[in-house]
């Protein structure tokens, strides 16, 4: 039994399994359609979704699975005061993997501390989204044949983006990848995601401008402004509209190129870029779904396990992080880790302060 809590809880030797599957699935997909047969999926959505919802359950459906849960958490006893921890464990006697999109940052990570199956983590909050890095990095493979030395421009909300830290973590598992990060300076890359880099000795470059980098690049991953992630309303007034790629802008571009993007857009791309053959967003959320079929595929044959114990022995620490978990959940334990620049939050990865005992 495994959670998929991180995209690090892959590693590159599993996601070139994953791949393998993937394409099996998209070439010989009547050989799989019984492969889940008798194994339930709970898919647990306290925040809005489209693609990760509907391709998770559609993903489970193709296998020969069955999908239970809510994505409207007003619809479960959420409402009526019930913890994460308690419905992590009903809903994990009723079904054989769980996938959960939450608001909070570190949600997943909770849950995975109280379930016997695997916990998938579909989103949480603006910190990380590892399913939609399989999608992303299974679309630039097939469509481009390699991840080493790609050139890739991630534009947009770095920040509160979860799909991009999930994403740059992955690629910089990869050889002489070059990344140009295009934002405003408040919507920066969080210094644990470039702490990654450095440690790697990963190239990259931080840019607000789009024009002078599109020539360069192999790919471009746009992103939208995460209106709902904002504590100021006025301050996404002020930053919204930053970027957009148009068809003239995308004249600028390499023949062999790439747009990608999580989605949904706002109005970072124009619609009529979506005719261009270089744009692969629909694409990469069909892939998205393969992916996710193949990940299903390889839990479901793992078996359950108790949960893991929880034993942490530094000092109490309170995390920084407003929207952190363990400001929800209060009965989470305090885990943090160290690293090069202090402590962090074992569940969001902020900075954490110690309590004296
Ligand atoms: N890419 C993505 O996570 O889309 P949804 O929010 O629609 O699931």
């Amino acid at each position: 039994m495994r959670h998929i809590i991180d995209i690090t809880d892959i590693s590159r030797e599993e996601f070139d399994r994953l791949y393998s599957l993937f394409g099996d699935i998209i070439d010989h997909p009547g050989d799989y359609v019984d492969c889940c047969k008798g194994k339930v999926l709970g898919s647990l959505f306290y925040e809005p979704s489209t693609r990760t919802n509907l391709s998770f359950s559609t993903a489970m459906l193709r296998l020969g699975g069955s999908v239970v849960g809510f994505s409207d958490p007003g619809s479960s006893s959420v409402t009526k005061g019930e913890t994460l921890k308690d419905t992590i464990r009903i809903v994990s006697g009723y079904a054989n993997m769980i996938v959960m999109r939450n608001p909070m940052e570190g949600a997943a990570k909770a849950a995975s501390l109280y379930s016997p199956v695997p916990i998938i983590n579909a989103g949480d909050g603006g910190h990380s989204h590892p399913t939609q890095t399989l999608a992303d990095m299974s679309t630039i493979l097939r469509l481009r044949g390699s991840l080493d030395g790609l050139k890739i421009g991630i534009c947009g909300d770095l920040k509160y983006g979860r799909t991009v830290h999930s994403l740059v973590k992955s690629l910089s598992n990869y050889k002489n990848v070059q990344f140009y990060f295009i934002s405003p300076r408040e919507l920066a890359l969080p210094a644990y995601v470039r702490d990654i880099l450095n440690e790697k000795k990963q190239k990259y470059f931080e840019v607000s401008g789009l024009d002078p980098v599109l020539p360069m690049l192999d790919v471009l991953y746009m992103t939208r402004i995460q209106k709902e992630r904002f504590i100021d309303p006025l301050e996404y007034e002020r930053l919204r509209g930053t970027y957009v790629l148009d068809t003239k802008k995308m004249r600028n571009a390499k023949k062999e190129f790439l747009v990608l993007h999580p989605l949904p857009r706002v109005d970072e791309i124009t619609n009529e870029v979506d005719d261009d053959p270089r744009a692969a967003y629909f694409t990469q959320a069909r892939f998205g779904m393969y992916m996710r079929m193949a990940l299903l595929l390889t839990l479901s044959k793992l078996g359950e396990t108790a949960p893991q114990r929880i034993d942490c022995d530094m000092p109490k620490c309170v995390c920084s992080n407003a929207k952190c978990i363990t400001k929800t959940e209060t009965y989470l334990p305090p885990l943090c880790y160290e690293s090069d620049d202090g402590a962090r939050c074992a569940f969001c990865d902020k900075e954490v302060s110690f309590n004296s005992i």
